[in-house]
């Protein structure tokens, strides 16, 4: 319970990685707010915590909106007065390949992931540095650092996300907020489901580990990176990939 009575905002928590990585911090005793454009799926979220005897409750949010970012925040702080933990999570994405890639996919994808997160993380910003306390971790890719085939966007935009954290980690510092991310490698979620089992068994065989990634792995090295454990760490990338990149 280290992290006990501490507020935590997940965004994209209405399923997926995002739901997990709440679960997780509500075993520690934070208060966790689901945060999803699909709201019905957020309060589910919330409601399985409270089934199991934690805290955690929900809110209509599209990191896209500007204004829709500010409102939930405003709420957000109105309720709890303060927020000690943001996790950028939510993310999509729209494949194809570079010569064929629609405008609207490019601008989708990189208005969600990126300009989503840079939203939220000021949003989150101007609370912390208030209360001169705060970690951030932002959910980039294995495909921000090396690219991959049909995700143009998709790879910029986590690219992006991985410099947007290291710049709000030396804005930030100063005012003992941390922010940092985790860049998962393929997941077994909905996200790596869809791909056929021969394309599936390729990605294994290029995994030391040789296996895909649970969310959980995911989720516990985001609880690292918002506890105390971690206080000398900032700025950084930790990389949860089975060892695909090195
Ligand atoms: P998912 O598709 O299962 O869940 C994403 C959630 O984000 C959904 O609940 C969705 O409603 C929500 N969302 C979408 N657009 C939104 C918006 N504009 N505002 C608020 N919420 C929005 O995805 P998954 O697999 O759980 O991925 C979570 C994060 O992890 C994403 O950032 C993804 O890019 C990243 N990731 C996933 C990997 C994987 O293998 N699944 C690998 C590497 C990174």
């Amino acid at each position: 319970m280290e992290l006990k009575n501490q507020i935590a905002l997940v965004t994209g928590g209405g399923q997926g990685i995002g739901r997990v990585i709440g679960d997780n911090l509500a075993k520690s005793g934070v208060h966790v707010i689901f945060g999803d454009i699909n709201f019905e799926n957020a309060e589910k979220s919330a409601k399985a915590i409270l089934a199991n005897g934690g805290s955690a409750s929900s809110v209509l949010l599209n990191v896209a909106d500007p204004d829709n970012v500010k409102e939930a925040f405003d709420a957000i702080i109105k309720d709890f007065k303060l927020l000690d933990i943001l996790v950028n999570n939510a993310g999509i994405t729209k494949d194809g390949l570079l010569v064929r890639m629609k405008e609207d996919d490019w601008d989708q994808v990189l208005a969600v992931n990126l300009k989503g997160s840079f939203l939220c993380g000021q949003q989150a910003a101007k609370q912390m540095m208030k209360q001169r306390k705060g970690a951030i971790v932002n959910i980039a890719s294995i495909v921000g650092v090396m690219g991959n085939s049909g995700q143009a966007n998709y790879s910029a935009s986590k690219a992006g996300l991985i410099g947007l954290t290291k710049t709000m980690a030396r804005e930030l510092a100063p005012r003992n907020i941390r922010v940092n991310a985790v860049a998962p490698g393929f997941i077994d979620t909905e996200m790596t489901r869809v791909l056929d089992e021969k394309i599936r068994n390729k990605l294994i065989e290029q995994i030391p580990l040789s296996r895909l990634g649970l969310s959980d792995d995911i989720a516990n090295s985001v609880a690292f990176l918002v506890s105390a454990r971690s206080s000398y760490i900032t700025g950084q990338v930790i990389n949860v990939n089975g060892g695909m990149l090195m």
